[in-house]
């Protein structure tokens, strides 16, 4: 790693905000024997808080490592599909992640698309998906059709990762069920706090009744502005509160994530040595280096 990216490193890290020195985080090793997947959520339930983009660019960095990655588009809106140059409201309701999780004898390999990163792979969602909600809730067993239709996909792939949409109804129940770890990013504004403990209950819950594995693998602080006195505030609570939870990694606000948006591609691709890619290649580590992803 160069000068640069070193010192872009260091400054977006908690340990910068306290006055100590970052951990550093060596290159894992790469992995000889591929599948046997770990599936994460990246769930949070306000929108616009990072999530669609800490999915593209944490699994873009991932592949980037040489890890096998599956993003699943969980949410009807699409963003995750048209953020890796899809746009999946014209795709057919047979070619999207809705197929796949509603029909038992679907051939969910056939549904799964390439992106131009390779090692990167996802399963499209549209507004079709949003169909799914009632359907989910009246059937027996509804709470693990994601589980079910990502079986199949588990011993190919090292990590899924899975995009919620932001509320908690049944497709979030569902991801949070098929999930062995969970990833909330956090936009550290003024009710930040007390979103999270709500949040935090809530996973209490699925944990309790329905996944009982279910693992709170980190806290990723988005859109920090140093510069903001109220982010840094937000943050600095955070870490007194739950001093293990919060990812030493912090995603910096930076115009050239609304960029990678718009030329569908991960920012680790569009502006391969910006801020933003060198942050979320040092998140990427830190994951493998909590036990969070081989
Ligand atoms: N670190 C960042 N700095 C600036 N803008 C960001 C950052 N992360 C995400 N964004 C932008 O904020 C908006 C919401 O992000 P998104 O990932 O779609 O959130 P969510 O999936 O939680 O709704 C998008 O326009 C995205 O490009
Ligand atoms: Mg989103």
């Amino acid at each position: 790693m160069n000068a640069k990216s070193t010192k872009l490193e260091e400054d977006a890290t908690t340990a910068s905000l306290l006055g100590k020195r970052a951990t550093k985080i060596p290159t894992p090793p790469p992995i000889t024997e591929h599948g046997d997947a770990k599936i994460i959520a990246i769930f949070n339930q306000k929108g616009g808080v990072g999530k669609t983009t800490t999915t593209i660019n944490l699994g873009a960095s991932l592949a980037e490592m040489g890890r096998r990655v599956l993003l699943v588009d969980f949410d009807p809106q699409g963003g995750l599909s048209l953020g890796l140059g899809v746009n999946a409201h014209s795709l057919p309701l047979e070619q999207t992640v809705y197929y796949a999780l509603m029909t038992p004898t679907a051939n969910v390999d056939s549904i799964v698309l390439k992106s131009a990163t390779p090692g990167l792979d996802f399963l499209p969602a549209n507004r079709d998906l949003g169909t799914a909600e009632t359907t989910l809730g009246a059937e027996i067993g509804g709470q693990q059709y994601l589980k079910r239709a990502l079986a199949s996909l588990r011993d190919y792939y090292d990590v899924i990762l899975i995009d919620c949409q932001p509320t908690m109804g049944q497709l979030t129940i569902n991801a949070l069920v098929a999930a062995d770890e969970v990833i909330v990013p956090l936009q550290c504004e003024y009710f930040a706090l007390h979103g999270f403990i709500e949040l935090k209950g809530n996973l209490d819950k699925v944990k309790n009744f329905l996944n009982p594995n279910l693992k709170l693998i980190g806290i990723l602080a988005t859109m920090y502005d140093k510069k903001t006195s109220h982010n840094r505030q937000v943050l600095e609570r955070m870490l007194e509160q739950f001093p293990q939870d919060v990812f030493e990694t912090i995603i910096a606000k930076t115009i050239r994530f609304p960029e990678t948006t718009v030329v569908g591609e991960p920012i680790t691709t569009y502006a391969t040595s910006s801020g933003g890619a060198v942050s979320y290649r040092r998140l990427a580590r830190e994951l493998i280096a909590r036990g969070g992803a081989r």
